[in-house]
């Protein structure tokens, strides 16, 4: 089952999986387009059935669970995949909260809506099963005029490891997609927000084959473009600029076994610009 299916990185899953013999319940809200490409699929061979369906409403992802189980009796493969870019090029005081919210009802809740209407019926299945949820770059990566966006990305991120720490142990793997930019609708025409994106294109072929190779592997972050080690290095780095803390945490562990109490830590200087 692939979401957001009827363009760029689902459509490219879609083929994907379909190139072998897999068969694939196609879901995006845009119909004509998504019967229009499930036609050229199947007209190549491949075994598709086009479900278009608002992904933000909780009660149609439970009727999509039902349908994709009912065709096919069982499912192997979720890709969490639809998303939106919402407004870019804008910093967080002028996105108007509605529009963040919208970008948050897909990027977030549509993925949360999967999950909860497919994790159950995986488990009970019983059987090895895969969940990838598309995130991005933009989950580690922030620059500026991007809020709406890699904040969304941030949350997807998070309900994805809260769902490999859940899913420990049970036959249901879960992975993280995390692409760079990659060429398709969602970013044509966009300038690269500032500092976000880094500068690798990929296509969505590329990232298809990239969680194809990664099915049914313990593999949780994929990440896809050739510039991820330097944009994840210089995210990571700058987290650890901020590690100092006035107590040293092996010295305070010594004091509260002992029983005593520490002495006052001397207080770091404030900065004097910037922080
Ligand atoms: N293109 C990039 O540079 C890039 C980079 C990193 C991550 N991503 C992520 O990859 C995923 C796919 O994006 P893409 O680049 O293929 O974009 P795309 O615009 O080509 O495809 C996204 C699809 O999601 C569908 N969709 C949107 N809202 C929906 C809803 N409410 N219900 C059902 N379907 C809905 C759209 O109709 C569209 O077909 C997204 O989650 C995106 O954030 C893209």
């Amino acid at each position: 089952m692939v979401t957001g299916a009827a363009s760029g990185i689902g459509l490219a899953l879609t083929a994907r999986l379909a190139r072998a013999g897999v068969k694939v319940l196609m879901a995006d809200i845009q119909g004509d387009a998504l019967r229009h490409r499930a036609g050229e699929l199947a007209a190549r061979g491949a075994d598709v059935r086009a479900e278009t369906v608002d992904l933000t409403d909780a009660d149609a992802v439970q009727a999509l669970a039902e349908t994709a189980y009912g065709t096919f009796g069982d499912i192997d493969v979720v890709c969490n995949n639809a998303g939106v870019v919402g407004p870019v090029g804008m910093p967080l005081w002028e996105v108007p909260p509605a529009r963040m919210r919208e970008v948050f009802e897909v990027n977030h809740w549509a993925h949360v809506h999967v999950a909860r209407a497919f994790v159950p019926r995986l488990l009970a299945g019983g059987r090895p099963a895969h969940l990838v949820h598309t995130a991005s770059m933009s989950a580690f990566a922030v620059g500026s005029g991007s809020a709406a966006y890699a904040a969304s990305k941030h949350a997807d991120l998070a309900v994805a490891r809260s769902l490999r720490a859940d899913l420990a142990g049970t036959p249901v793997r879960v992975s993280v997609l995390c692409p760079g930019r990659v060429d398709t609708p969602l970013v044509r025409g966009l300038a690269a927000p500032r500092d976000a994106t880094g500068d690798t294109t990929v296509t969505a072929g590329l990232v298809a084959e990239t969680v194809w190779d990664a099915l049914g592997s313990d593999r949780f972050y994929l990440f896809t473009n050739a510039d991820a080690a330097t944009r994840l290095r210089d995210q990571f780095d700058d987290v650890r600029r901020h590690l100092t803390s006035p107590v040293h945490p092996t010295q305070e562990t010594l004091w509260n076994a002992s029983g005593q109490t520490p002495p006052t830590a001397p207080r770091p200087n404030p900065p004097t610009s910037g922080g």
